[in-house]
């Protein structure tokens, strides 16, 4: 059994990749092996809407796999065969990353059916867990984008939840910034949480989401 885990923040030691490791490290001690990749390290673009996934007849693609060939060919390999996924992204200006998203596209498309059920090629469906990182105090104020992400991905990939870790901190020394909208004393507190309440609400979520499975 394989978690395969998406990390789409540039920042390899930033909040979003520390939930994902104490994301795995659960998910390891459930008896998975896990593999994190992130995305900033890969060169690769979003769906270029070739439709080479949507073609009747294509004897080089009978599985309606991307045709783009890039760095991220051989990750939706390997997101086709996970039995978990755990994408983590903060939110920049209100939406996913930029790499997260073009990620998305490349994972989604070639299994979205354009028919009346508007059925999903994915082989079996599997339980995502998506880790959404914010500077901002009230995660409801994106809750379409949150809802638009879990409609896309539930009917096309598997259950999909979210753990959202608001208020995060930034900079590692705020007072070299400029940045007045933020308290450097809290933030400082956010980051000590980070790493205490935070890593241990990822783990409990990780648990939860392998554990259910698709039985949601
Ligand atoms: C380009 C950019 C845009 C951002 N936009 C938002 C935003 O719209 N709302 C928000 O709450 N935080 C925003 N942030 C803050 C990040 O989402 C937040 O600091 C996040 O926890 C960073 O994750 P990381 O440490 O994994 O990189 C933005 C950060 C950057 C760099």
């Amino acid at each position: 059994m394989g978690v395969l885990a998406i990390q789409g923040s540039s920042r390899i030691n930033g909040n979003s990749n520390v939930l994902l490791e104490a994301a795995l490290s659960k998910a390891s001690e459930l008896g998975y092996t896990t593999e994190l990749v992130h995305l900033s390290a890969l060169s690769f673009r979003g769906c270029r809407s070739c439709f080479s996934c949507k073609l009747e007849q294509e004897p080089w693609n009978k599985n309606h796999a991307c045709a783009i060939q890039d760095k991220l060919t051989p990750l939706l390999q390997k997101a086709a065969h996970a039995d978990a996924l755990l994408i983590a992204s903060p939110i920049y200006f209100g939406s996913l990353t930029a790499d997260v998203h073009a990620f998305l596209e490349r994972l989604w498309f070639p299994a979205n059916v354009y028919d009346m059920a508007h059925s999903s090629l994915w082989s079996q469906p599997i339980p995502t867990g998506f880790f959404i990182t914010m500077n901002h105090t009230k995660p409801e104020d994106y809750i379409n984008l949150l809802q638009n992400v879990r409609n896309f991905n539930s009917r096309i990939i598997g259950p999909t939840e979210f753990l959202i870790v608001a208020d995060t901190c930034q900079f590692a020394n705020y007072e070299q910034y400029h940045a007045p909208l933020f308290d450097a004393k809290h933030k400082q507190e956010r980051h000590a949480e980070l790493t205490t309440i935070e890593c241990k609400r990822a783990a409990i979520f990780t648990e939860k989401l392998l554990c259910k499975g698709v039985n949601y």
